[in-house]
């Protein structure tokens, strides 16, 4: 089966073919960053309307690179939540509409189903049951993953995601939108021992995150070391240090518990902030010490994108699962009310 797979849940519009029997044929993808970054964050209402510019256009390229026309796409996947309203309704109602058009079935996809199983698409892909953990913006959460749309969520994030507080520690570095990848780029430069920022929550037992606090302690540190309001380049990448390695520890800390309270040995780390190469390094130092397997997706997987999409809703059309012609779209959509096939 020939899956069409659309992305448009937030700022990225996202494109890919995806075949059950050959993998990915193509995949094209626009990233709104540079117009947002202006902003220092998403504008709901400018990322609409860029992906009623970009879609249509990134679906011909998509097709065109596969050297497929639209007689040979046999359905159609769409993200239909969670994410910005309006958003997602330009995704959801493109893709529903060209299925109606061209007689073939669709079916709306969760967006973190899409990254949980974005791994998937590599070479070796993990295998059912594993721990993931998901961080993206505006997710971080540990679950039991027992098969597709088997998720028991087993801690999550009491305030802040991940990536939310990787963009705000950016923000108060006076670095753009997003912040993540330019945190983790300065961190580099930093000297990781310089200052030591707090491990939230991980004195007492359980498998929550919160990231508030150490955004008032990144805004604080800052502070005090502002002359005539300025930072110095290099406590700008000490502080940068300071909390990637905060956060990554945290995570470490958490999916560790996880590994050893399930007894599982394949961790899958999806979503924006799984791109991050301390993480993966520091989870790879610790599944080791766990005897267990770690398991991510390409780098531009990791972030949104149509081929985790394409994938995802090609297992649910493969297990007979087909929307009516009716689009809706959930901007809040819990992962665990999924159906399992
Ligand atoms: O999954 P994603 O593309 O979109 C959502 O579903 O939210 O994740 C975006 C988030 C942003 O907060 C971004 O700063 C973060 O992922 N991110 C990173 C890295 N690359 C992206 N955070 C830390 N290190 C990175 N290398
Ligand atoms: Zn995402």
């Amino acid at each position: 089966m020939r899956v069409l797979g659309i992305e448009t849940s937030c700022d990225e519009t996202g494109v890919a073919i995806y075949d059950s029997e050959q993998g990915l044929l193509a995949d094209a993808l626009y990233s709104q960053v540079k117009m947002h970054a202006e902003y220092g964050g998403v504008v709901p209402e400018l990322a609409s309307r860029d992906h009623v510019r970009k879609l249509l256009p990134l679906v011909q390229e998509t097709l065109d690179k596969a050297g497929l026309s639209r007689g040979d796409i046999d359905a159609v996947a769409y993200t239909a939540g969670p994410g910005l309203i309006g958003a997602l309704m330009v995704g959801a109602s493109c893709g529903r509409a060209m299925a109606f058009a061209w007689d073939v079935p669709a079916v709306g996809v969760h967006h973190m189903e899409g990254h949980l199983l974005a791994p998937m698409l590599e070479e070796t892909p993990p295998q059912f049951p594993f721990v993931a953990l998901l961080v993206s913006g505006g997710h971080t959460q540990l679950v039991r993953v027992d098969g597709i749309g088997q998720y028991e969520l087993l801690g999550e994030s009491l305030d802040d995601a991940a990536g939310e507080a990787f963009d705000k520690a950016a923000k108060m570095l006076g670095l753009d939108y997003p912040g993540g990848p330019l945190i983790a780029k300065l961190a580099q430069q930093g000297d990781r021992s310089r200052f030591r920022f707090p491990r939230p929550m991980t004195d007492r037992p359980g498998l929550d995150f919160s990231f508030s606090g150490l955004k008032t302690f990144t805004l604080n540190t800052a502070n005090d070391h502002r002359v005539d309001g300025q930072l110095d380049e290099q406590t700008k990448a000490d502080i940068a240090a300071a909390f990637e390695e905060a956060v990554v520890d945290t995570l470490a800390i958490k999916c560790r518990r996880a590994l050893q309270q399930t007894g599982l040995k394949q961790l899958v780390i999806a979503g924006g902030v799984s791109a991050n190469s301390r993480l993966r390094e520091k989870l790879g130092q610790e599944v080791r010490k766990q005897r267990a397997e770690l398991f991510y997706a390409r780098p531009e997987f990791c972030t949104d994108n149509g081929a985790m999409i394409a994938f995802a809703g090609c297992q649910r059309l493969l297990a007979g699962q087909r929307d009516d012609l009716s689009i809706i779209t959930k901007p809040r959509w819990p992962m665990d009310t999924l159906e399992s096939i």
